[in-house]
């Protein structure tokens, strides 16, 4: 190993810690891990390393737009209240040069490993730019890490034939019982995207096993971002595709995140895939990455961002944030997503109205504010449209909008003071819930921060994530239908 922190580490730390002073903590989400300083984009190294969490994150400290990528740092001790930690990898080796893509991290006898993507970016004889993607490794001590002295650890040796040394990345490593496994995306000779397995006895050789899965055509070209895990009695693999095309409201345009569900046959290395379906249906989700929590939970975190319809605050020094950590559950053969459950230590003024029947516009009392876990469980359905408006006042509003006869929610934000004109609304089906035999409910969980909002449909059935960068003065909160609606609501402020 090479034993010393670069000069250009040493460096960036510096400048990272003293932009970080200019930054007032008010303006920052108060559950939500974001930038501390610049751009962050996909979640990275997302593991348990000595009984702490720790969440590393692609990271430009230099600027709020991508740009050569380091690895920010965080760690935390229940996925709510994040301690920043110094960067821990800057692109400053040959071999990494173009920067420090998106990977895991696994704890492996007291150290930390940290496996990446290292891009090489340069210049040929002949004046044209090149670039290359290998897989590289580090380790270090949960707060320091020294890149591997003979990366890179996997090379365009080792891809199968037709693999594209240019579309190499994303490394998501785990541990089985006859040694280490990583997936990685990659592009195949036929321009599509596919997930290559690779095994290791020893983190530092690896060898090429498998093709899992492959795009073919139809689920968008690359594949960025995999993992792959068994959830209840069925193994998956996560991707995130780009170039996208939507397929009904089941997938958008663009880039995106899916779940393929499917079995796994470890013995012969063979991925089945059964069914695909979208992870998020909001406007800002993408490159989720999981892990198995200390009391074996999956929690998938992912990046609050679009890489399309991206939008930033003009008037932050940061751009970034992740989405709340989920939890997975398999149920009825969909996985299910919910906010981890460490968020309720941090619930105060709890506030609960029942049975109320809403025939136009109206606030409840005590329910209002911008860092809230909002529930409404809608009871009876004699409307057409049913509309929770949230960050609002008279300049600004931000809605979710239920239309009953097309079981459709949709996502709104054309008003939260936006000044660009980037994509604001998507559309979600979604349906009704049997409460008794015959009673039907709907459930709308509305998790609010600063600048964000996952709606979470059904205990998870169904999830839609949005960011908006509404002034925080607007925090009004009021119901709304074109019918009668009767509902309950349960509000919790969130104070970290
Ligand atoms: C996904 C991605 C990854 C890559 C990283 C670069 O958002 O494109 O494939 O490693 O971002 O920042």
């Amino acid at each position: 190993m090479n034993q010393k922190m670069s000069q250009k580490l040493q460096m960036v730390r510096k400048i990272e810690e003293n932009k970080i002073k200019n930054i007032s903590e008010d303006t920052r989400p108060i559950y939500h891990v974001s930038s501390p300083v610049g751009w962050m984009n996909d979640p990275n190294g997302f593991s348990i390393y000595k009984d702490e969490y720790h969440l590393f994150f692609q990271y430009h400290p230099f600027s709020t737009a991508w740009g050569p990528m380091h690895w920010g740092h965080y760690k935390s001790k229940d996925f709510i209240r994040w301690e920043q930690l110094p960067i821990a990898m800057a692109p400053d080796e040959n071999y990494d040069n173009g920067g420090c893509y998106s990977g895991s991290a696994i704890e492996v006898n007291g150290e930390h490993i940290l496996i990446y993507t290292g891009v090489i970016d340069h210049y040929l004889d002949d004046g044209s730019h090149d670039y290359r993607q290998i897989q590289c490794l580090a380790k270090g001590d949960g707060k320091d890490y020294i890149k591997y002295r003979h990366n890179p650890i996997i090379s365009g040796e080792q891809l199968p034939e037709g693999g594209n040394i240019k579309d190499f990345r994303d490394p998501k490593i785990w541990k089985e019982d006859d040694g280490y496994y990583l997936v990685v995306g990659n592009r195949a000779i036929d321009g599509y995207g596919q997930i290559l397995l690779y095994r290791s006895a020893n983190l530092k050789d690896w060898k090429f096993i498998t093709v899992l899965d492959s795009s073919q055509g139809e689920y968008g070209k690359m594949w960025e971002c995999p993992d792959f895990f068994a959830l209840d009695e069925k193994q998956i693999l996560l991707i995130s595709p780009q170039d996208m095309r939507a397929q009904g409201y089941e997938f958008h345009n663009g880039n995106n995140s899916i779940f393929l569900y499917g079995t796994y046959d470890k013995e012969n290395h063979i991925f089945k895939r059964e069914k695909v379906t979208a992870i998020d249906y909001g406007l800002d989700f993408y490159a989720p990455q999981t892990l198995l929590s200390k009391d074996g939970r999956r929690i998938m975190i992912a990046w609050m961002q679009s890489w399309d319809a991206h939008i930033t605050s003009e008037s932050h020094d940061w751009s970034g944030m992740m989405t709340i950590p989920r939890e997975l559950t398999i149920k009825n053969g969909r996985i299910y997503q919910t906010p981890v459950r460490e968020l309720s230590y941090y619930y105060q003024n709890k506030i609960i109205y029942r049975q109320q029947t809403i025939k136009e516009m109206i606030d409840f009392k005590g329910i209002s504010g911008r860092s809230l876990d909002l529930e409404i469980e809608i009871l009876d359905f004699n409307f057409e449209h049913f509309a929770v408006h949230f960050a609002c006042n008279e300049q600004y509003d931000m809605e979710l909008i239920y239309n009953h006869k097309r079981n459709c929610l949709t996502i709104d934000r054309t008003h939260s003071g936006l000044v660009r004109d980037v994509v604001c609304r998507r559309k979600m089906k979604i349906n009704k819930m049997e409460m008794n035999s015959n009673e039907e409910v709907l459930k709308l969980r509305l998790l609010i921060d600063y600048y964000s909002v996952e709606v979470f449909v059904n205990d998870g059935e169904k999830v839609m994530s949005a960011i908006f960068f509404t002034p925080l003065e607007a925090d009004g909160i009021l119901f709304d239908t074109d019918g009668s609606a009767t509902i309950n609501v349960t509000k919790y402020d969130i104070r970290v």
